[in-house]
């Protein structure tokens, strides 16, 4: 299967996470692509976004989609980018999201939430979804191997 990670990441942990998702799903034989969202300005200090890179969805069997949770929500350069893409009817999508608190509650579950209701929006069909909580000092948390086996685990 041909599957596209695409994930914004604006200090690298979501996109080491995307990295590993790569590796246990290359292992299984897919054909794997990570895709990087890029903006035009500071998401932090613009609020209005504007995106530079804007990966296709087109030529991928199967899609993960990663962002930050910021602000106890999801990124809003996350948002601004599934709304933005065109249908992803009869596809097999998986979504994680990255953190810094180590509560789940704050903010991961609602900004999967809201990747959830925006990929159905589009037609996707959300297979799997995961929280990886990835500290400064210690990095990602030891759950992380569990979560991208449960998050590949629907990729057959
Ligand atoms: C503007 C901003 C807001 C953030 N808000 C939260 C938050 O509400 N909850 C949390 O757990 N982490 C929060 N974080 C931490 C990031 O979610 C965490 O470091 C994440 O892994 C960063 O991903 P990246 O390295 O791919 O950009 C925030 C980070 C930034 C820059």
């Amino acid at each position: 299967m041909r599957i596209g990670i695409v994930v914004y990441s604006k200090t690298g942990n979501t996109l080491s996470a995307a990295k590993e998702l790569r590796k246990e799903l290359s292992n299984r034989g897919h054909d794997v692509s990570i895709e990087r969202i890029e903006t035009k300005g500071d998401p932090e200090k613009d609020p209005k976004i504007e995106l530079k890179i804007a990966p296709l969805v087109e030529g991928y069997d199967a899609l993960i989609f990663g962002s930050p949770v910021w602000a106890f929500r999801l990124c809003p350069v996350m948002s601004v980018y599934l709304k933005g893409i065109p249908s992803l009817a009869g596809r097999k999508v998986a979504l994680f999201v990255t953190k810094e608190l180590s509560w789940k509650w704050l903010g991961g579950g609602v900004a999967i939430s809201k990747m959830r209701k925006l990929v159905v929006d589009k037609g996707g069909k959300v297979v799997s979804s995961g929280i990886i909580v990835w500290k400064k000092k210690t990095g990602a948390s030891s759950e992380m191997p569990r979560i991208i086996k449960d998050l590949v685990d629907p990729f057959v």
